[in-house]
């Protein structure tokens, strides 16, 4: 049935007024435009305000895709302004649902079963709305809506306008929504979010899984991702000072066109500025215009993952001598390159890359990560002696990039897909204008393994069209591909600057590759792929485990000792990156369901070490350290011979069970140390020597039984800013208080004062467990029957006497609201009514909503006899928030609606519907080989959280931690 636009076109008039400002603002000179900032907006007009916390999310859909195409600003549904969404879950960001469904052995394997995809429509697809007030002051700047990433397939209103679609799950995306958004008003973003189809094989989560932003600027103001800043020397090698490039896009969006100056000030590590260099700028009105300048830093401080040290570029936008804005960008002083024969160079020297391939998932949080969380498992990475990380299979969430700048990790950034079309190309050249200032970003990788396509000549010319975009917007950086197609170079490998190598070790491969191609570098961008559990000893099919020895490989893939023993001797394959730093979630090999995530993690999903850790520790770092393996309770098999390893940097260890020397063996590169030790319970010692001196020692002991519990946080002193968080280890001890290695006990949790917890995990590759506990609404409906209607003169005005409380109203016509359509015939205009009767008790529900399943032609809706919210919708459900408009006792709801189609009215049912607030869930987790991890996140308000952990028959855990007051970030309230 059509709408009415009359009316609502005389309110987009007034919204048009009310517009005014902004518009005449847009007409000034460009000098005004500083000289007189509209309203009360200071000089420097740019504002980044984090949009994460209070959304409303809702699982499921009802209104298709949201989007009017016949009429603008008329979202359908949850997309339009009036859309009640008291009922739904109150969420903050970063969110990812699909972590909190269930486990079905009927989904995607690849995506960890999770109950998601196109056999589960209703899981499928969600929402999620956030209304928040503009202050006037914004009117005459420009907005914008950021999204770091949205799993996936998002469509963005803003005030019931469609604002933008959004595909891929892996690339930011921003909407200029300075024309649809209210100053001074209330605002209202919907965004619809579509995860039914996948991008990868491996768990991808689902919903706004990235930060969210408001983005304020005026309206001459630096481009978004309007900034290139690179640190050059002669020869790509530092020596003397570095000769500093820098490159800002204005753009202007009033109709006139500006002057400016533009100033870029270096600041050296310290804080201290070290460089100023100015340029003048002209930049037509309604368009952009890009200024370049240089500087040189004398006595440059190098960056690298031993000395992470950054710069800041600060870029400022003077107008006839004020400041308008400004953006302060973080760098990194230091060259990369690839060599043939000497593989990757860092700062002009050979430098081995020593790194891991990762998903983005963690265990509780699935790929919602807080930024803390990005640096804690960089931390455990660098921790084990890794240099490098390579973001698998797409772009990293920018903070990873942050934290790795900052940490001291290289990064190769990957983009989703290989192809040449002009989505994807918009999507790579977005990736590196958002990432090329990233001191840590030194390699982009075009895709990963595209068995279809790479050895074809298509491939070869989409390959070289990519990495061509890639030059122009970045000539500071390599490319390349990470490739299976062994010694084969026809396809990519022939376009491609750097040969990528996936796995394919082998005589027979890379040394013939190499010597039949002595020009082109290569590096290992996949390499490993070696299957082990956490703290499991034995290959299980049953329980889903692969031995923690380093022995289990697929059958494309090598342990860690064949891919590095190969490595090692060729320093011109640059070294590698293993599959993987982290296990994730899904691929779970070489089992199946009931296996649920993938076992090729060095570490587990929860960050936990598994020994290879100390495998690579063993070969990647100098402080003296000995691991020994495996754990020594092994009740039962007294006498029986125990596969005993030992992982060292130092030259020999020894080994000694129960005081008794076993001997001692020497140490070969890339390799381990190895005893057969008949088991007998007590203590299995190592000492390591260096020049014949015990430089480290490490040492297993037979536990007791569990006694109890123990909480460990892997920081006390958390940040009371809504975004810190606390991971947990959760151990369970002996009465000594060694972790009992064997330990699989279901721990219980509570949480006491200003935190809550977000997720937990054990590291398990078969545990179905819940990561999240979402406590279920408890909704009553009430039906509201017995309708009365009459025709009404007109049904647009505001007060509508037929509308009124009190009336007697039994000689109006009744009608049946539940049945299919309306007895309005064509152009009648009508008002219907009936009466409801809520009691206080009801009124305590956490909300209370007026839903009517269709109001059929153009309506509007009254409580008592007052207007409420915007007109109903003739193309979806119709839901009122009316918890504050209703009265104990009866009340009258009125419907006014004027009919333009065949026949209209209220069909298919109205209810009041009651929602129970949300009951505290309560959490639980099963230690997995004697650990658990909760992720502990604060809120705004600083105190002391207190953690309690009890499992039966154990001592229980209390933990404090403590959210210091701190200022938060910028957000809109
Ligand atoms: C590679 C692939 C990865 C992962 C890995 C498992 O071929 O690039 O995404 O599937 O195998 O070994």
């Amino acid at each position: 049935m059509r709408s009415c636009v009359g009316l609502r076109a005389m309110t987009r008039v007034r919204r048009l007024f009310r517009l005014l400002p902004v518009l005449l603002v847009a007409q000034l000179p460009a000098g005004l435009v500083s000289a007189a900032p509209a309203g009360d907006a200071p000089a420097v007009a740019r504002e980044r305000l984090l949009l994460d916390f209070g959304w409303k999310f809702h699982l499921g859909n009802e209104w298709g895709n949201g989007q009017s195409l016949a009429k603008s600003g008329s979202g359908i549904g949850p997309a339009s302004v009036g859309f009640g969404d008291a009922s739904w879950r109150s969420v903050d960001l970063p969110h990812d649902w699909a972590v909190e469904l269930p486990f079905d052995p009927r989904a995607d394997a690849g995506h960890g079963f999770k109950a998601l995809g196109g056999a589960f429509p209703q899981n499928s697809v969600a929402w999620y709305r956030r209304t928040f007030t503009l202050p006037a002051a914004d009117a005459g700047r420009r907005l914008w809506l950021e999204f770091d990433g949205v799993y996936r397939d998002a469509t963005v209103f803003v005030n019931g306008w469609f604002v933008g679609h959004h595909e891929s799950g892996y690339s930011g995306f921003r909407y200029d929504i300075t024309d649809v958004a209210e100053p001074g008003g209330r605002n209202v973003v919907a965004v619809r979010v579509d995860a039914t189809e996948s991008e990868g094989w491996f768990y991808e989560g689902a919903g706004i899984y990235r930060h969210t932003w408001l983005v304020k600027t005026g309206p001459l103001a630096i481009a978004p991702d309007g900034i290139f800043v690179r640190g050059g020397f002669k020869n790509n090698t530092p020596g003397g000072p570095a000769k500093v490039q820098m490159e800002t896009r204005l753009t202007n969006t009033a109709a006139v066109p500006a002057g400016a100056e533009v100033v870029w000030t270096i600041l050296g590590p310290d804080g201290q500025s070290v460089a100023t260099t100015r340029r003048p700028a002209r930049v037509a009105g309604a368009a952009t215009a890009d200024v370049a300048g240089t500087a040189s830093v004398a006595a440059p401080l190098l960056w690298s993952p031993e000395t992470p040290r950054l710069y800041q570029l600060v870029t400022t936008v003077e107008v006839a001598g004020r400041v308008v804005d400004r953006v302060t960008t973080a760098f990194g002083l230091r060259t990369f390159a690839f060599d043939a024969k000497q593989g990757f160079l860092l700062n002009g020297r050979p430098y081995v890359i020593r790194g891991t391939c990762n998903h983005q998932d963690h265990a509780g949080v699935g790929v919602a990560l807080p930024d803390r969380l990005q640096s804690f498992r960089l931390e455990r990475l660098k921790e084990m002696g890794s240099n490098a990380y390579r973001s698998a299979h797409n772009p990293p969430t920018p903070e990873l990039l942050d934290a790795a700048d900052r940490l001291g990790l290289i990064v190769m950034d990957e983009s989703r897909l290989l192809g040449s079309d002009a989505a994807n190309l918009d999507r790579l050249e977005r990736l590196v204008r958002r990432d090329r200032n990233h001191a840590s970003v030194a390699i982009w990788s075009l895709a990963n393994e595209e068995f279809t396509t790479q050895g074809t000549p298509s491939g070869k010319r989409t390959a070289a069209t990519m990495q061509a975009l890639i030059k122009r917007l970045d000539p500071t950086r390599p490319v390349t591909y990470n490739s299976t197609a062994g010694n084969d170079r026809a396809g990519i490998n022939e376009a491609i600057e750097v040969r990528g190598w996936s796995y394919r070790i082998g005589v027979d491969r890379m040394d013939a590759y190499h010597a039949a191609n002595p020009r082109q570098p290569n590096v290992g961008s996949e390499q490993g792929s070696t299957l082990t559990t956490r703290g499991s000893y034995a290959t299980d099919r049953a329980r889903c485990t692969m031995s923690a020895y380093d022995d289990n490989q697929t059958e494309w893939s090598n342990t860690a000792k064949q891919w590095a023993g190969f490595f090692g001797p060729r320093p011109w394959l640059s070294g590698g990156f293993v599959w993987t730093g982290f296990d994730y979630r899904g691929e779970p090999t070489p089992y199946q369901w009931p296996c649920v995530s993938s076992q090729f993690g060095i570490l587990d999903t929860d960050g936990f070490p598994k020994d290879n850790f100390w495998l690579y520790q063993s070969w990647w770092t100098e402080r003296p350290m000995v691991h020994l393996l495996p754990h020594w309770n092994w009740r039962g098999r007294e006498g029986q011979e125990i596969d005993v390893r030992a992982y060292t940097n130092a030259e020999e260890v020894e080994l000694l069970l129960n005081g008794q020397s076993l001997g001692r063996q020497k140490m070969a590169p890339f390799s381990e140390l190895k005893w057969k030790v008949k088991y007998a319970p007590g203590t299995l010692a190592a000492r390591a020597f260096r020049g014949g001196a015990v430089v480290a020692e490490t040492r297993v002991e037979t536990t007791g039984v569990p006694a109890a519990i123990r909480l460990t946080p892997d920081r006390a002193g958390l940040r009371a800013d809504g975004e810190d968080v606390a991971a947990v280890t959760v151990s369970v001890v002996d009465a000594e208080g060694r972790v009992v290695p064997t330990a699989n006990v279901p721990v219980a949790f509570t949480l006491g004062g200003p935190g809550r917890i977000i997720g937990v995990g054990n590291g398990d590759p078969a545990s179905r467990e819940p990561d999240v506990f979402v406590g279920a609404p408890a909704a009553r409906a009430r039906a509201i029957d017995r309708w009365r209607w009459k025709k009404i003169a007109d049904p647009y005005a505001d007060t509508i006497a037929e509308a009124a409380p009190g009336l007697d109203v039994s000689t109006w016509q009744t009608t049946d609201v539940r049945r299919g359509n309306g007895p309005l015939g064509p152009r009648e205009r009508g008002l219907f009514r009936a009466t409801f009767t809520v009691t206080s008790a009801d009124l305590a529900a956490e909300a209370v909503e007026l839903r009517f399943g269709k109001i059929d032609g153009d309506g509007r809706v009254f409580i008592n006899g007052k207007r409420i919210g915007p007109g109903g919708d003739s193309r979806a459900a119709s839901v009122y928030d009316v918890k504050a408009l209703v009265q104990p006792g009866p009340n009258t709801v009125a419907v006014a609606i004027a009919n333009y189609g065949a026949s209209a009215g209220l069909s298919q049912g109205v209810e009041l519907r009651l929602y129970d607030k949300l009951p505290e869930p309560a959490w639980s987790r099963s230690t997995f080989n004697g650990l658990a991890q909760i992720i502990v996140r604060t809120t705004k308000q600083a105190g002391a959280i207190e953690l309690t952990a009890r499992a039966a028959g154990l001592a229980p855990a209390r933990l404090p931690l403590a959210a210091a007051p701190t200022t938060p970030r910028l957000s809109v309230e």
